[in-house]
């Protein structure tokens, strides 16, 4: 059930797990991949230095890529790309 009391449909469902991803180079480009048999970037979005997304897994969203120097943070831990 959605903020707005309306139900969410099973694309829109959001696992609640959640990842932190703060760029630390402009540039930074962060990639939503599809979950299922096919896999295709179907989001992404880009950040300069300092910005901070917060970003959740979904019945869309099963996997997703970090391009660039970030700091990820995660349930499973803590992890720099681009170093
Ligand atoms: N379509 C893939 C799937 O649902 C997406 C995916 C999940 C993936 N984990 C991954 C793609 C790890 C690359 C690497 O399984």
């Amino acid at each position: 059930m959605g903020m707005d009391g309306v139900m969410a449909s099973e694309d829109e469902e959001a696992s609640g797990r959640y990842i932190v991803v703060k760029a630390l180079e402009d540039g930074v480009v962060i990639m939503g991949l599809t979950r299922g048999k096919d896999t295709r970037s179907h989001h992404s979005e880009r950040l300069d230095a300092g910005e901070v997304l917060v970003a959740q897994f979904t019945e869309l969203t099963a996997a997703i890529k970090v391009r660039g120097r970030a700091e990820i943070l995660t349930d499973v831990g803590k992890v720099e790309s681009g170093a």
